[in-house]
């Protein structure tokens, strides 16, 4: 049986050790770390994100102001708070949150954000500066699967590392962060063939696609390491990741769970991020 990864043990750590160097921080330069949310219509899934970044923030002694709009707002509005937040001191990190509602052009709004405080890493800059591996901010939900890997002594260095999906937010920089330490790397998505046979090389798999349940014992190696990222809700209402953990989990050495594995660490990278950015906007 696996040894299950503790994502909510694994975070509150990591939140400590921010909240000690946020005190540092503030005793040393009088600078807190502050994050702006942005949140655009009524998805009651972003608004429970939200209240969680607000909570996160107000543990690890961060200042934070949330901005509730309405799904009316326009794109020069939506423009215009964040160029206000660019410029505002106070403000290291600005986040909107995504999806954004049909008519705003999310693009638009990456693009604007200043890269110093794009706490998501979504900007081009942010993005090209991890391809090369010299980058401040890393993608919230990749940073904390490494996270995870580096406390629980997992070595990647010369692993065989499949990561299946591809999407911007987590499987391609996913896939750079484990080939800066050294991984060796697949990247695996819809069109794939054969899929299990490529997963079953996996000693570190990460599994990032959005279904339900869709990873199965027989598409893994004894032994290997398996990262959840997904997050489903099934038909009775229960979450749950891409992993079928009742027949993986006993073919694995490590597994995360779901939820309590990566989901965790989401918000506590991005407390990271905001804490590295007002550490950077001092050095200026
Ligand atoms: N929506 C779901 N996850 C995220 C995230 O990490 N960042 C932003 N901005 N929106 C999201």
């Amino acid at each position: 049986m696996a040894n299950i990864i503790n994502g909510k043990e694994i975070s509150a750590a990591i939140r400590a050790e921010i909240k000690e160097a946020t005190e540092r921080l503030v005793a040393e330069s009088g600078v807190r770390p502050g994050l702006a949310v942005i949140i655009v219509g009524e998805d009651p899934a972003s608004q429970v994100y939200v209240r969680n970044k607000k909570r996160a923030c107000d543990e690890v002694g961060f200042y934070s102001e949330s901005y509730e709009l309405p799904e009316s707002t326009t794109q020069d509005e939506l423009n215009a708070l964040v160029d206000r937040l660019n410029k505002d001191e106070k403000i290291h990190g600005i986040l909107c949150q995504l999806p954004l509602p049909k008519h705003l052009d999310e693009n638009e709004v990456i693009m604007r954000i200043d890269p110093r405080k794009d706490v998501d890493a979504f900007h081009p800059e942010n993005v090209g500066k991890i391809m090369i591996g010299d980058y401040s901010f890393l993608p919230c939900t990749p940073a904390g699967v490494m996270a995870l890997l580096e406390r629980s002594g997992i070595d990647v260095c010369g692993k065989e590392c499949v990561v299946v999906g591809r999407s911007n937010i987590v499987g391609k920089p996913q896939a750079m962060l484990l080939l800066h330490a050294n991984g060796t790397v697949t990247i695996c998505h819809s069109r794939t063939k054969n899929l299990a046979e490529v997963c079953r090389r996996a000693d570190i798999l990460v599994a990032a696609i959005g279904k339900a349940d869709f990873f199965t014992g027989d598409m893994i190696k004894e032994g290997a390491v398996v990262i959840d990222v997904g997050m489903n809700r099934r038909a009775d209402g229960k979450l749950t990741g891409d992993v079928d953990f009742e027949s993986v989990a006993p073919k694995a050495s490590y597994i995360t769970p779901v939820p309590g594995g990566v989901g965790p660490m989401t918000i506590t990278m991005l407390m990271q991020n905001t804490l590295t950015a007002a550490k950077n906007a001092i050095k200026c």
